[in-house]
């Protein structure tokens, strides 16, 4: 059963109806708003160079200007390919909760969350089939799998807006790169647009989720949440080092890359710099005691 504060809280009442009412008002034809040209050219960006795995690295130093381009290119199509999944498995959790028992009052909300999402699934498919001619695959290890207990919901929508907090850190920043192809700045801008309503949303639910939570949890209960989360997180920040990006790109070794990365000096601060947001609300709703996130 979950809390009667969804149904009563004043703040998160008022909070689902003005965002219900902004999706309306910003809703649009995803199959109508962007231009795709046939071809994006090569010699140049496809990301921001400081969101790439090897900005700032060793072994960024060793590689010409074309293959940190192609690497880009590779890294923004395993970029949107995370977005792929990510959507699919969150439209399969809240799939399962629209209209159920507990989930009455946002399910209105939840029907432009769905809709949107499918939208975003189908537009960053198209990018990376056009451009990547392919969908990166999920990295092993993505079923950090949910527990099925009481606790089960709050975990579902804290996932949902640490991915979508992740990745509107990439898509706000791309959203205003002039270094970047128009195609790829409007489709993060575009997303970034709708997010900032989910990630409001999620905010809202997952405090109120987690304070009926926390009235019942034992201190040993509330542990597993905190290193569960955190397992989340460093999962999907690691998801971002694909080694599969890295033969693509035309390195010769991309599992020795991907460790190289994964233990590099710059990682802890990248992944703090990613997080910084997301790290910040869960200490102050008591879900993580700490900021520290340890390498899995
Ligand atoms: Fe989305
Ligand atoms: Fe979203």
């Amino acid at each position: 059963m979950v809390s009667a504060l969804i149904d009563t809280d004043e703040r998160f009442l008022a909070i689902l109806d003005r965002l219900s009412e902004k999706a309306v008002d910003d809703y649009y034809n995803p199959y109508r708003v962007f231009q795709w040209p046939d071809t994006l050219p090569e010699a140049m960006w496809w990301m921001s160079p400081e969101l790439t795995t090897t900005y700032g690295t060793a072994a960024a130093e060793r590689m010409s200007r074309e293959q940190l381009y192609a690497l880009s290119k590779y890294e923004s199509i395993n970029f949107y390919s995370l977005n792929v999944h990510g959507i699919r498995e969150l439209l399969i959790e809240v799939t399962k909760r629209i209209h159920t028992s507990g989930f009455e009052t946002p399910s209105q909300f939840f029907h432009h969350f769905i809709g949107e999402e499918n939208e975003h699934m189908w537009f960053f498919a198209e990018f990376c089939l056009r451009y990547g001619r392919k969908l990166y695959r999920q990295m092993p290890g993505a079923s950090v799998s949910i527990p099925s207990n009481k606790v089960e919901s709050t975990l579902v929508f804290a996932r949902i807006l640490i991915f979508e907090e992740l990745v509107d850190y990439f898509n706000s920043k791309m959203a205003t790169d002039d270094r970047l192809h128009e195609t790829i700045r409007h489709i993060n801008r575009i997303h970034h647009q709708d997010e900032s309503r989910h990630i409001a949303f999620g905010r809202e639910l997952v405090d109120i989720l987690f304070t009926d939570v926390k009235k019942t949890a034992t201190a040993e209960e509330l542990r597993e949440i905190e290193a569960y989360i955190k397992r989340y997180m460093v999962y999907s920040f690691e998801s971002l080092f694909n080694p599969k990006v890295y033969r693509d790109a035309g390195v010769e070794d991309p599992q020795g890359l991907r460790r190289e990365l994964l233990s590099s000096p710059g990682r802890p601060g990248f992944e703090q710099r990613v997080f910084r947001k997301t790290l910040k609300y869960l200490e102050k709703t008591g879900i993580i005691g700490d900021r520290t996130l340890s390498p899995l």
